[in-house]
């Protein structure tokens, strides 16, 4: 076929007797299409899987044959858009066979015209030429049809990398919601234990302050009252309900992170080993106590007495939780952090102190309140729900952390970060000095509060000290550079106007050899590194009292 030829619609032609074919190729030819002559039925059915636009057949070429049904099935098999035109020549031989076998054929090939012979030029190039016409419009269809699946295709590819796309943002998303809401629940949580902090240390704070003078009235008191047994043991009642007062007070002032801490390097194993007896003897025989500690353990700094008070609050929420035996293991790791957002820890050297039991365990909601002050499901009079407020406010106020894991049936672990110390841990401090008796001191007393300032006033005079009592640190500085000479100072620190630690800080560039004492609930002293003074926690007995002014007035 010629290049010309592509571009010319194909027709087939199968008329293998005599001259025919090629009388109908010259006159398709004159038509303008390309005639091509098929040898036998094979040769046209082979042709007809080409391009091709139309088939002339002679009816005798197919008449009485198998080739029938093979092109039968071609013209069965043809794809939706596709109706073949065939044009059949027939003869004016009218047989009964004959006639059944066209109206078979009108049947059986759907788009088929019959021409019959002797041909007219004219009629065969129309009907063929209007053949052609709508065979190309088959054609057109489908190219249509390839072109519209073919865009359906890729916008199903699309809509397919789209979901893709879609499913992983939505997932992303999902996840960012979920960390987020975990972000804000803990979030929630802590600012909820702050504020619960705020208020507990304010109102610690006051109590503290009353408490105060209770004990000191009381202790003055106790010493008059000389040997009368019957109102020794109203005073020790007294003094015995003001002291548990007092330990509360400090657990509170603790989980609110403002007690006094003394902190020391310290050597974690060395302080829960000496503990365990006191542990053994606090959670009872049932109880089996193990001990595991790192090779390596660095010193933490923390304050000794207030850890080893923690650990002990630790050990008894265990014995309660197995009240018929079982193990508690205490288990001393350290930790190197790159900092922990859930912890709220900074990267840092930790040391971990772990204390699990294998008790009944707490439920979520449990679990969720059981740092929250007055948080207890012990049975009134069995549990203050302090323990824990103490072991998380120590934690976070020693730049540590706790963290409770447990669920019903499965234990508990409480978890203790303490920051390792830069130095090496001091030996703790075991006999505390005994009071010694001073002379005489000239005394300059300075608390805002008549109430506290009458009670301590009393205490000290009682101790033989000459004591001047002022109510603000304007005053004392007052008398002090009016000529007053005093041999000691001790002063309260919140007080409105000038704390005490900013007038101890005055007092330190004017008169850097009088002794100060700054007595004080609160911690988070401000001012503190700049000038170190020591301190007296409140509530103090007269005993407590009579030791620090003997450590600063040792000589006299
Ligand atoms: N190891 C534990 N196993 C099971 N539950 C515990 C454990 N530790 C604490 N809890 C739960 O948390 C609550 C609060 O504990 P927390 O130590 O603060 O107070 P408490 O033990 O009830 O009283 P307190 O310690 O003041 O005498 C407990 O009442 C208990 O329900
Ligand atoms: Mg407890």
């Amino acid at each position: 076929m010629s290049e010309a030829d592509k571009s010319r619609g194909i027709v087939l032609i199968l008329a293998p007797i005599g001259r025919d074919a090629t009388a109908i190729a010259g006159l398709i030819d004159r038509a303008g299409l390309c005639p091509v002559i098929c040898k036998n039925p094979q040769d046209l059915i082979e042709n007809l899987d080409r391009v091709i636009e139309v088939v002339v057949v002679a009816e005798e070429a197919i008449y009485g044959s198998n080739n029938l049904h093979v092109l039968e099935g071609w013209v069965a098999r043809q794809p939706p858009w596709s109706d073949q035109p065939f044009i059949v020549l027939t003869h004016k031989n009218e047989s009964p066979k004959l006639s059944a076998f066209r109206r078979e054929l009108v049947i059986r090939r759907r788009n088929g015209a019959f021409l019959e012979r002797p041909l007219q030029a004219m009629t065969l190039q129309s009907t063929v030429l209007s053949a052609e016409r709508a065979r190309k419009r088959q054609y057109e269809a489908r190219a249509y049809l390839e072109a519209q699946r073919g865009a359906a295709v890729k916008l199903e590819q699309l809509v397919s990398e789209r979901t893709a796309d879609l499913e992983s943002a939505n997932s992303k998303l999902q996840e960012e919601i979920a960390s987020r809401e975990r972000a804000q629940a803990a979030l929630l949580q802590a600012q909820k234990i702050e504020a619960l902090g705020q208020l507990v240390g304010g109102v610690a704070h006051d109590f503290n302050n009353l408490l105060m003078a209770v004990i000191g009235n009381l202790d003055l008191l106790s010493k008059r009252m000389g040997q009368d047994s019957r109102f020794g043991r109203l005073l020790d009642g007294a003094m015995e309900g003001a002291r548990r007062g007092a330990t509360l007070t400090q657990r509170l002032l603790a989980f609110a992170r403002k007690q006094e801490l003394q902190t020391q390097a310290t050597d974690l194993r060395a302080l829960v080993e000496d503990m365990r007896d006191l542990i053994s003897r606090s959670v009872g025989p049932l109880v089996r106590i193990e001990i595991e500690t790192d090779q390596e353990l660095p010193a933490v700094t923390v304050d000794p007495h207030q850890l080893e008070m923690a650990l002990l609050n630790l050990a008894v929420n265990a014995r309660d939780a197995m009240p018929s035996g079982g193990v508690l293991t205490i288990r001393l790791t350290s930790q190197v952090l790159v900092g922990d957002p859930q912890l709220g820890l900074p990267a840092g050297h930790y040391a971990v102190l772990a204390v699990m039991d294998t008790g009944e365990g707490m439920d979520t909601e449990t679990l969720a309140k059981a740092v929250e002050p007055f948080f207890s499901t012990k049975a009134v009079g069995k549990g203050t729900g302090l323990g824990l407020s103490m072991v998380f406010g120590l934690a976070k106020q020693s730049g540590g952390a706790l963290r409770l894991e447990s669920s019903p049936g499965a234990g508990t672990t409480a978890r203790l970060w303490l920051p390792v110390a830069a130095e090496p841990a001091e030996d703790l401090e075991k006999t505390p000095i005994l009071a010694q008796n001073t002379a005489r001191a000239k005394i300059l007393f300075v608390d805002d509060d008549p109430l506290i300032a009458g009670s301590s006033v009393a205490l000290l005079e009682d101790l033989g000290h000459e004591v001047t009592e002022v109510h603000s640190a304007r005053e004392a500085l007052q008398l002090l550079d009016g000529g007053f000479l005093a041999d000691l100072l001790i002063t309260d620190h919140a007080m409105p106007g000038m704390t005490g630690m900013e007038l101890a800080d005055e007092i330190r560039r004017t008169r850097p050899h009088l002794p100060i004492l700054l007595a004080t609930g609160y911690a988070e002293v401000e001012g503190s590194e700049v000038v170190a003074v020591p301190r007296l926690a409140k509530p103090y007995t007269q005993e407590q009292l009579a030791i620090e002014i003997a450590r600063l007035l040792p000589k006299r």
